[in-house]
């Protein structure tokens, strides 16, 4: 990873703030974070020193606004790599789950996903080179009850993820998912309690996973789709 530019989306988010400074500790030249809260920017620069800070560009973004995600990759000298961390988790029973918000999974999920693989592929393909790593979810591969949207806009990112890397054969550009199960945030200790989390994948854990897959280590593999599930 010396020296190269990357685009990590949710950087500043419960996984983001693992995959962060593992990047930094790699080599990278630098990361540029698109975020919408200033405060989590702020907790996640705390945890760095002012050299590592050097590092990071913070640009507010929308990533859902397809104008935005092209100002934010234009900005940057070149995208070696992307990381699109960004996505989120709900639930609830399909015959009583709210359109709008099964919409609103979609675009967070699948749809940023997009946005950001477009654009990025596009410097890529211009550069000759370009690693792109994308999240997903166990859900995707082994849906389960009360998570339909969820599993089926991650199911999505996977399919999408696959095509990239099947488009890209032939040239030094990769495309691998990567599936976690729980991973062991502060917002999952919050929400399901402590007594499992010794079972969940660590935020620093993934970030090997995903700072190999962003590497130039990874030139041969594309497509993969990779569970990184801890004992969970
Ligand atoms: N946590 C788990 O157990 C788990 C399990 C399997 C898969 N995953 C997947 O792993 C990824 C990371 O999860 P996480 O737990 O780290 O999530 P998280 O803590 O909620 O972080 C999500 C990040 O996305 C950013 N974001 C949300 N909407 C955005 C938008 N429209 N434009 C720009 N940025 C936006 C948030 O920024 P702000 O904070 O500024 O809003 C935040 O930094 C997600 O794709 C998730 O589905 C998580």
């Amino acid at each position: 990873m010396q020296g190269k530019h990357v685009l990590l989306t949710g950087g500043t988010g419960g996984l983001g703030s693992g995959v962060t400074p593992v990047l930094l500790s790699q080599g990278v030249e630098s990361i540029t974070i698109p975020y919408v809260t200033q405060k989590e920017v702020d907790r996640l620069k705390d945890r760095l020193s002012m050299a590592e800070q050097s590092r990071l560009h913070f640009v507010e973004t929308d990533l859902l606004d397809e104008q935005s995600v092209i100002n934010l990759v234009n900005r940057m000298d070149r995208v070696d790599a992307t990381i699109h961390l960004v996505g989120g988790f709900s639930m609830g029973k399909t015959h009583e789950y709210d359109y709008s918000q099964w919409r609103q999974d979609f675009d967070l999920n699948l749809n940023t996903t997009f946005l950001v693989c477009k654009h990025s592929l596009r410097r890529m393909l211009n550069q000759g080179y370009g690693r792109i790593v994308t999240i997903g979810s166990r859900g995707a591969v082994e849906p389960g009850p009360q998570l339909a949207a969820y599993c089926a806009s991650k199911a999505g990112v996977v399919a999408l993820t696959r095509s990239i890397a099947a488009e890209t054969k032939g040239t030094n550009i990769t495309a691998n998912v990567v599936l976690p199960s729980v991973i062991d945030t502060p917002a999952n200790r919050k929400a399901m309690g402590e007594e499992n989390a010794d079972q969940w994948v660590t935020p620093e854990s993934l970030a090997q996973v995903i700072g190999f897959l962003a590497s130039e280590a990874a030139k041969d593999l594309r497509g993969a789709v990779i569970p990184v599930y801890g004992s969970a």
